[in-house]
């Protein structure tokens, strides 16, 4: 059997990387994996829990009970606590927030990348988040790093709280992009970091159609498609 081809999708918040990973997967056909959406249940399900989400030996007792689980496809990942979709609810501002502070604890990343890992174990997949090309999908046949400008990245998100009803000025939502890509980028363990060896995609100026094309040129070079 042909090893299974992995694509490693990383970037900040608002990069774009989920529009991207979700058009790619379903062009290609291969599952795709949200590892955000993971961090972000588990955020809720420690909020309804009433913890303090600093407390790491807490954050693993809710992750070792709250029964986690992930529907994969190709376009899509449907995420559950129990029988309960989440999917919708884990998007909301109030979780985006939080989620940086449970995804900084070294063991809740240790067992979340070892299920990440079991989960596209011997299929073709795309997998989006941010230590992608670091712990979870090292040996990845192809790494992308998407970046974007803070007012683009800040932009789209402007623009998809609007579309879904929540009322914020840009000026709010350009100062909570700051502040999570800080947490992202300055947490001890798994950083969000640029490594060597991955590509860079600016996707400041272009629409998705371009990036999607962008990377399926680099897949066609590499003869991967
Ligand atoms: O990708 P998304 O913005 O939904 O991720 C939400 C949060 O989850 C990020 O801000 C980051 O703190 C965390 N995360 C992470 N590692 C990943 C994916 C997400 O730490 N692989």
């Amino acid at each position: 059997m042909n090893k299974a081809l992995t694509i490693a999708i990383d970037g900040p918040v608002g990069s774009g990387k989920g529009t991207l990973s979700v058009a790619l997967s379903k062009k290609l056909g291969i599952l795709y994996l949200y590892t955000g959406g993971m961090y972000r249940a588990l955020t809720l399900a420690c909020m309804r829990e009433g913890i303090d989400l600093s407390d790491e030996k807490a954050v693993l007792e809710v992750l070792n009970k709250c029964n986690l689980h992930l529907k994969v496809s190709a376009g899509d990942t449907v995420i559950y606590l129990a029988d309960e979709d989440v999917t919708e609810t884990i998007i909301k501002p109030e979780i985006s927030n939080k989620t940086p502070l449970v995804a900084a604890h070294p063991k809740v990343r240790e067992e979340m990348v070892k299920r990440q890992k079991e989960i596209v174990e011997g299929h073709d997949a795309i997998i989006e988040g941010r230590d992608i090309a670091t712990a979870v999908a090292p040996n990845a046949e192809v790494k992308i790093f998407l970046t974007a400008s803070l007012e683009a990245r800040s932009f789209r998100r402007f623009e998809q709280f609007k579309e879904r009803g929540i009322k914020k000025t840009f000026e709010e939502v350009l100062s909570e992009t700051k502040e999570r890509d800080h947490l992202d980028e300055s947490r001890d363990i798994a950083p969000l970091e640029q490594q060597k060896g991955t590509i860079e995609i600016d996707t400041t100026a272009d629409r998705v159609d371009q990036t999607v094309a962008k990377v399926m040129d680099i897949l066609k070079e590499r003869q991967f498609i």
